[in-house]
């Protein structure tokens, strides 16, 4: 564990309008951890997963990772909005995997792993398969290099994107809700393979309804509900022995 947290959120306030959808996160994200965020639908926590890589602006608070304020540069006192060309570098070393897996379907799986790093990093071609390769191995796809999207189940496309989301060594990878849009029996897969990144020393923020998977993978977890972090501990103390009702309320519908 380094000195600095992965991510710090200091009263973290977002709203859309009039509906504030974040009423003040504050929470700390150690480097090379998982961290399981959990709650209701419509609590907040896929706004705050966009907020960390700048996809949301937030409204008030501050945010920062790996030491650095997320969308701002400070100078003295001062803090200046970063421009988008910095936000996107920015963001480069954070990445996202989403309840639906959002590969591009023109494309193979290599392709669909090697996209970014050519595009955006100029790695050579040669260079980019190569690497996609490796990761597609490192998810269990090693022979599935040339099938299209469409020729995968939903456990191997979410395994394809999370492939993704390696090959651009991200320092911090946030998933929201992985597994929630896969039938039950592709859920375990998924889920090893981010028990092996875990166990590969990555920080991971992980939204998430698998419970034994938080118990199990999980280093600290939060209960958010409407917009706040309601308690937070290690896993198994929070989900055997809530002290909020509200998080009781939540576990007894979801276990
Ligand atoms: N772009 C947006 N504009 C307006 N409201 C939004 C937007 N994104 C999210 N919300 C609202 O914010 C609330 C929290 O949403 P979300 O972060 O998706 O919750 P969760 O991921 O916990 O289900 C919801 O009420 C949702 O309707
Ligand atoms: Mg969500």
């Amino acid at each position: 564990m380094s000195g600095h947290p992965m991510v710090r959120a200091e009263q973290v306030h977002k709203s859309f309008g009039a509906v504030r959808v974040l009423r003040g996160i504050d929470l700390e994200v150690r480097t090379g951890e998982v961290f399981c965020v959990v709650g209701p639908s419509g609590s907040g926590k896929s706004t705050f997963l966009r907020c960390i890589n700048h996809l949301e602006k937030i409204s008030a608070g501050r945010l920062w990772v790996d030491g650095h304020l997320v969308g701002y540069r400070q100078r003295g006192n001062k803090l200046y909005e970063m421009r988008e060309r910095e936000v996107a570098a920015q963001r480069r070393d954070i990445g996202m995997v989403f309840q639906r897996f959002n590969l591009f379907p023109h494309m193979t799986a290599a392709e669909n792993v090697m996209e970014a790093p050519v595009q955006v990093k100029g790695v050579r071609r040669a260079e980019a398969r190569e690497r996609a390769e490796q990761l597609l191995a490192r998810v269990g796809l090693a022979d599935r290099m040339n099938t299209y999207p469409s020729q995968l189940s939903g456990g191997q496309q979410q395994r394809v994107a999370i492939a993704r989301a390696l090959a651009m060594d991200p320092k911090l990878m946030l998933f929201d809700e992985p597994t929630s849009a896969l039938d039950p029996e592709l859920v375990g897969e998924v889920l090893d393979v981010m028990r092996g990144l875990a166990e590969d020393g990555m920080t991971m923020i992980v939204v998430t309804h698998e419970m034994g998977f938080a118990r199990e993978v999980g280093d600290s977890l939060v209960f958010m509900d409407e917009g706040v972090v309601v308690e937070s501990g290690r896993p198994r103390e929070v989900l055997t022995d809530p002290r909020h009702e509200r998080t009781r309320a939540f576990l007894s519908k979801v276990l």
